[in-house]
């Protein structure tokens, strides 16, 4: 009898079965080569998925903060929500898409972004034959309130000025200046977090009574191209 090849098409088949099998499954992670944009109070996701896009349901996914020992941000193992030793400040805060964790998308949603989010994060993926790991980078961003000035009254030959402005990330810049736009040498800024972690930046100068006795309290924050502005006049006597 003729050989009709088909002998030699179930061998193939079978070979490729063989390999397909004893071979781990290998995975790459994916993740964003720029830093992802987070506004302050909303929330936000961290990409990270596998390629090819097998399903991740049965691995263990942990994110970490590699900038701060590791602290563990979620930890995902044995089909459950690992987190008894979740870092406080992500309590209630995170999770992942179980849809979506199927399709090999381990990425993480976070909610109600505060200043301590900003920086890295660690997304590490691993099977019974296999792991890797990839970083994603988070920017915090939050402009400020405009500043307000408060008069602290007579001192040192002048009048006190105080101006604070707060719920600004990153760290914004403080400038007193005269009524004709020029910088007025000014005490240390003094910078405080509030509950959010956002930045509060207050500034006192010390300023003599002149023709317009208006004085300008301007907060700029470079990175986020953003500035706020208070004007303050100086009541007469
Ligand atoms: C992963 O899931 C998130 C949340 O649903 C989604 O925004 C993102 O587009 C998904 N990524 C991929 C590659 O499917």
């Amino acid at each position: 009898m003729k050989g009709d090849g088909s002998e030699y098409l179930c061998l193939i088949i079978l070979l490729l079965h063989q390999t397909s099998v004893s071979r781990p499954e290998r995975f790459q992670i994916l993740v964003p080569a720029d830093p992802v944009v987070a506004d302050a109070g909303e929330d936000v996701v961290l990409p990270c998925y596998l390629e090819p896009s097998i399903s991740a349901e049965d691995m263990e996914v942990e994110w970490v903060r590699p900038d701060s020992a590791d602290a563990l941000v979620y930890l995902y193992l044995d089909r459950e929500n690992k987190n008894e030793k979740q870092s406080p400040s992500y309590r209630g805060r995170t999770a992942l898409f179980p849809e979506e964790l199927k399709k090999g998308n381990a990425s993480l949603r976070l909610t109600g972004v505060r200043g301590s989010d900003d920086g890295q994060y660690k997304c590490f993926i691993q099977s019974q034959l296999w792991y890797e790991d990839a970083f994603v980078s988070v920017r915090v961003r939050a402009v400020g309130i405009e500043p307000v000035i408060s008069m602290e009254g007579y001192r040192e030959g002048g009048i006190g000025l105080l101006c604070e402005s707060k719920g600004w990330y990153p760290e914004p810049e403080l400038i007193w200046l005269d009524s004709e736009g020029h910088s007025l040498p000014a005490g240390p800024t003094e910078t405080l977090r509030d509950s959010m972690d956002l930045f509060i930046v207050r500034r006192s100068v010390i300023v003599q009574k002149g023709d317009t006795n208006r004085f300008s309290c301007q907060v700029l924050q470079k990175q986020l191209k953003q500035e706020k502005e208070t004007e303050f006049h100086i009541p007469g006597e």
